[in-house]
């Protein structure tokens, strides 16, 4: 068929028609209408249970990282499958909740939490705060005590690492606003045990980045926390419950784009917090958010012009920046294809845009697709399941785009 779609993915093939899990995507868009993220649960479940495999045979929670794709559909799918999940917000804890995730499934992480989040999650007994500063700890120890309500706590290590991804998702550098250094994990793990009988240490943390396409970095930050978790166990004599590795499993945005396998991913994590590498047994927390969900949604569109000024020929969808923000935020790839395709199409070059009043507003350019596409066709801007709806947002007073799981 010519047009490259992500290996496992959601999005397939058949007789020359774009289906989206079962469903033809023309079919999901005659009853729907565009702008349209498109799910399949059914892929959502496999990412899952491909995690579930690679960390099988040792302690491990797998708590999808919210932020990707707070779907209430995608969300319950997860949920029944005992899938944990880490928020970033008190509308994403209230998500997790609303759909049946259990608080002691629920890590929070995030440099800003504030008082009446805390709060909630305080009520709502979360497996831990990913602490983040000094003053978020003692806001907590402040809160605990006046709630009664035990508080566990985590600290997000800093690692000081570049993991090599794009500038605007790499977060373990010291330069960067996340967690804590070692050196101030290990003073206030010293801190902790003297600030409230309600509060405790039960863990560490990390997230170096997001779109990971290289394991070694991540093995490097993993080293850092296991011995900060040892050192805090000689210094202080605490063992932690959990080490909480983060996400950021990287997924091939085009063809030939190679990224680690959940398998190699999963090899990482264990040869560095693995049996007889922790100082003691641990649980093992991974937070994957892109690599469960990207795949398994695609955006639909349709053409509302073509438009040709001299050489250019610019595709004028009705989805727009608003709706998918990665390409114009990150300069971001992502592949576009037709919704139907014959076996011997012309190509041609696209400027693929959108609607709004912004040049940034640009999907991809000097893109080949049919040359036969006309208003109203309809195109699939694929990988979006991940950070797709999920950063959309209403400039120009545009509606948010609509959403179906499938
Ligand atoms: C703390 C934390 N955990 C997990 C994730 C999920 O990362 P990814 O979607 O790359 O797996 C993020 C995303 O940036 C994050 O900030």
């Amino acid at each position: 068929m010519g047009f490259w779609l992500p290996e496992g993915g959601a999005a397939r093939w058949r007789g020359g028609h774009l289906y989206v899990g079962e469903k033809q995507a023309v079919a999901l868009v005659r009853a729907q209408g565009t702008p349209l993220y498109a799910y399949s649960a059914r892929t959502i479940r496999q990412k899952y249970a491909g995690y579930l495999r690679a960390f099988s045979g040792c302690d491990a929670l797998v708590a999808f990282a919210v932020k990707a794709c707070p779907n209430a559909g995608v969300l319950r799918t997860l949920a029944r499958l005992g899938a944990g999940m880490d928020v970033v917000s008190g509308g994403e804890l209230g998500r997790a909740l609303a759909v049946g995730v259990p608080g002691e499934r629920i890590v929070y992480s995030g440099v800003g939490k504030m008082r009446e989040e805390i709060k909630e999650a305080l009520r709502a007994g979360i497996l831990a705060f990913n602490v983040e500063s000094e003053g978020e700890l003692e806001l907590i120890a402040e809160l605990s005590g006046k709630l009664h309500r035990a508080a566990r706590v985590s600290f997000r290590l800093n690692p000081g690492v570049d993991a090599g991804t794009l500038k605007g998702i790499t977060t373990g550098r010291h330069a960067d606003k996340f967690g804590l250094t070692a050196r101030e994990v290990l003073r206030l793990a010293g801190r902790i045990c003297r600030m409230h009988r309600n509060m405790k240490l039960t863990g560490l943390s990390m997230h170096i980045g997001s779109q990971l396409t290289r394991l070694a970095p991540l093995g490097r930050s993993l080293g850092c926390l296991r011995e900060t978790a040892a050192r805090i166990y000689k210094e202080h004599g605490l063992m932690l419950d959990f080490l909480d590795a983060g996400g950021g499993l990287g997924v091939a945005y085009r063809f030939g784009e190679r990224v680690p396998s959940v398998e190699d991913y999963a090899r990482t994590v264990l040869q560095e917090l693995g049996p007889g590498r922790a100082p003691y047994p641990v649980r093992i927390i991974v937070e994957p958010g892109r690599s469960i969900a990207a795949d398994a949604g695609v955006l639909l569109a349709t053409v509302l012009y073509i438009k040709t000024r001299g050489a250019r020929r610019f595709l004028i969808l009705d989805a727009g920046m608003n709706d998918l923000m990665r390409p114009a935020l990150y300069g971001a790839h992502h592949e576009i294809v037709p919704a139907h395709t014959g076996r011997r199409e012309r190509m041609q070059k696209f400027d693929v845009v959108g609607p709004l009043c912004e040049s940034t507003d640009t999907f991809a350019a000097g893109r080949l697709l049919p040359a036969s596409l006309k208003p109203g066709d309809v195109v699939a801007i694929l990988s979006a399941g991940a950070y797709g709806a999920s950063m959309a947002g209403t400039y120009n007073s545009r509606q948010l785009p609509r959403e179906i799981v499938i």
